[in-house]
């Protein structure tokens, strides 16, 4: 069976977009590939968080990720810095990944930019320790992002540069992957792109979000004054709203709203009351699980525990070849 790796960043709180989007893949890939979904609680120490909010971030991550319906049963659900090997692994790629090709990456230059007075080493290694996670489990599918494509570029460099310098094919070339061909694009709430946390603040819903805060998020939504002419075409602001209740709401009350637009009879602030009660419908359950799992520490002990377990099996296996085909051995 086919290894799927994914890391899972440790601050934020999932929203509507991250859950119909990555979070149902990764769903549907538990049952399918031997997958291995990390929370990259190592890669969050290159912008120095406090220790409260290093473990804080950390909890909810996983919280909302059970919550959602990562099964740790089937998939590996553990912590990057349960498993040490990450580190080791992530050792010895440094030795043979090169100062201007790191500095070349587009994510380092924009990191730099944006943050002149925090350039560390671990900003700049970001990328091996990216490769070290995936090639640590010897995976050949990573579900991720457009934005991390140059990453698992570099990941394959160092995998083929490893198995170059040794001469054997121990680690073989991830690649990006994505269950469903087009994943479900769910917009925001400011009549622009796609849901996102840092588009500002009333622009994405959390899953964790009570019942008032969607509301009055929804209802703060970006709208024109309606249209004067039957059968036009949307503006994007209002085809996002249509867009987002086509995934919540039910395909009459989508139809019905759709007709009131198109004879031009609509009136938003019912579309978006509309909206937000099927928008708390839809995540009722989700929301109730993140509150009990929350609260269930044990529950959250014996996960991560069992997932650091299951993870650094695999791990020891590929370090312990590592280590020997490097040729630390034991005498
Ligand atoms: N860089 C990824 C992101 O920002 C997170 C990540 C870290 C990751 N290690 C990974 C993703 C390994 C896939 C595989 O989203």
């Amino acid at each position: 069976m086919e290894t799927v790796v994914s890391g899972i960043r440790s601050t934020g709180n999932l929203h509507l977009g991250n859950y119909y989007g990555a979070i149902q893949n990764f769903v549907k890939m538990q049952h399918q590939y031997n997958c291995y979904f990390f929370i990259a609680d190592l890669h969050s120490l290159t912008t120095h968080p406090t220790p409260a909010d290093l473990h804080g971030n950390v909890r909810q991550v996983l919280v909302e990720y059970l919550a959602a319906g990562i099964d740790p049963e089937r998939a590996t659900i553990y912590l990057q810095s349960d498993v040490p090997e990450t580190a080791e692994l992530y050792l010895f790629l440094n030795m043979n990944a090169y100062l201007g090709e790191l500095e070349r990456a587009t994510s380092f230059k924009d990191k730099v930019r944006a943050n002149p007075d925090n350039v560390n080493a671990g900003l700049l290694t970001y990328p091996v320790l990216m490769a070290a996670d995936i090639i640590l489990h010897r995976a050949t599918k990573v579900p991720v992002g457009k934005d991390q494509e140059q990453h698992l570029e570099m990941a394959r460099t160092f995998a083929n540069r490893f198995n170059r310098l040794y001469n054997n094919e121990y680690f073989p070339e991830p690649y990006a992957f994505n269950f469903s061909e087009n994943l479900v694009k769910i917009p925001g709430l400011d009549g622009k792109g796609k849901m996102g946390k840092s588009e500002g603040e009333g622009n994405a819903i959390f899953l964790s979000d009570s019942p008032e805060v969607i509301r009055k998020k929804v209802m703060k939504a970006v709208t024109d004054s309606g249209p004067t002419e039957e059968n036009s075409e949307k503006p994007v602001e209002i085809q996002n709203l249509f867009d987002i209740m086509k995934v919540v709401s039910s395909a009459d009350t989508y139809e019905h709203f759709d007709n009131l637009y198109n004879t031009c009879q609509i009136r938003y602030g019912d579309l978006k009351k509309q909206l937000a009660e099927d928008i708390t419908i839809a995540t009722a359950p989700i929301r109730e699980k993140i509150n009990d799992i929350s609260n269930d520490a044990a529950y959250l002990r014996q996960v991560a525990r069992h997932g650091a377990i299951k993870a650094r099996e695999s791990a020891q296996k590929t370090i312990r070849d590592v280590r020997e085909i490097i040729g630390f051995r034991n005498f």
